[in-house]
């Protein structure tokens, strides 16, 4: 059991599953509708602490009634949140998202009204409890002062950093965290073919991953050596929402266990695909 520290944001998600995705200028039924706890940090948290790991969140928390649902699926999962900024004015960042059942897909409209997590929040964190520190790719002027902070004061804790949206100015991070961690998304936004084009294009000495849909997810270690981990499909797609938020929490597990880079990778990618078989994140490690 390892003490792990997420930076980045926590959601509501409004899940409307459709039979397909809908056209534009269209008026279709949802077969169902959810609504939970979302966010990339806070979902590779939930599958951390399934993982058998102790988890705490630092982020921005706003007392509105939205916030119940999400503080309720905290406790559940025993996320701690007490690094949290809470404030009243703002809304806690929203998505209305489609599940398409007939694909599995999930196409997402977010809305936010809310502060950023600060470098001056993070400094008051006794990072000292911890043994690895996650970090999403986002607010990078901020995100960049907390990984210089590590680096210089706390060289010994680990960290990873999600690389899922091009932002501008995220490549300053680069050099700063233990591990990338990469998605399709980002490299094809910088014109990359596949993963392997991405992820030779860091300088040497740097270890990332990125996954590539159902090609699975390379990896490469600081001697510049890739590995490659097929996916794991399940029988029948049912949700991939979360599933690179799954792949990053396995990923981070298996390297907490000491696991060669490749295994961890493998590891990722059976977990990743598991949670495409089954709704939310719920009961997705299996004792
Ligand atoms: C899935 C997810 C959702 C959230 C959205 C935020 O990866 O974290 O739970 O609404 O992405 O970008």
């Amino acid at each position: 059991m390892a003490k792990i520290l997420a930076v980045g944001i926590a959601t509501l998600d409004i899940i409307n599953t459709v039979d397909s995705y809908p056209s534009e200028d269209t008026e279709v039924r949802a077969l169902s509708q959810r609504k939970v706890r979302g966010g990339n940090a806070t979902n590779t948290l939930v599958v951390l602490s399934q993982l058998g790991h102790q988890c705490h969140w630092a982020g921005v928390l706003i007392d509105e009634p939205d916030s119940a649902i999400i503080q309720q699926e905290l406790t559940q999962f025993n996320i701690d949140s007490s690094a949290c900024r809470v404030i009243t004015d703002g809304k806690m960042p929203t998505s209305y998202i489609s599940v398409s059942q007939e694909t599995g897909s999930r196409s997402i409209v977010h809305f936010r009204d809310c502060p950023e997590f600060s470098f001056t929040d993070f400094e008051k964190i006794d990072l000292t409890l911890f043994d690895w520190i996650h970090f999403e790719g986002r607010n990078i002027d901020q995100t960049k002062l907390m990984l210089h902070y590590l680096a210089e004061h706390y060289p010994s804790i680990p960290c990873s950093l999600e690389i899922e949206k091009p932002r501008a100015d995220i490549e300053s991070l680069f050099s700063l965290p233990s591990i990338l961690l990469f998605s399709q998304n980002y490299a094809v936004a910088h014109h990359r073919k596949t993963a392997q084009e991405l992820l030779n294009s860091l300088p040497k000495g740097i270890v990332a991953s990125c996954t590539w849909g159902n090609q699975g997810a390379w990896a490469i270690n600081k001697e510049q050596n890739l590995f490659h981990s097929k996916t794991y499909d399940p029988d029948n797609v049912v949700d991939t929402l979360g599933a690179g938020d799954t792949f990053n929490a396995a990923f981070i597990d298996g390297l907490l266990n000491k696991l060669e880079l490749s295994q961890a990778l493998t590891k990722a990618c059976e977990l990743a695909g598991r949670k495409c078989g089954q709704q939310g994140l719920t009961n997705l490690v299996r004792k």
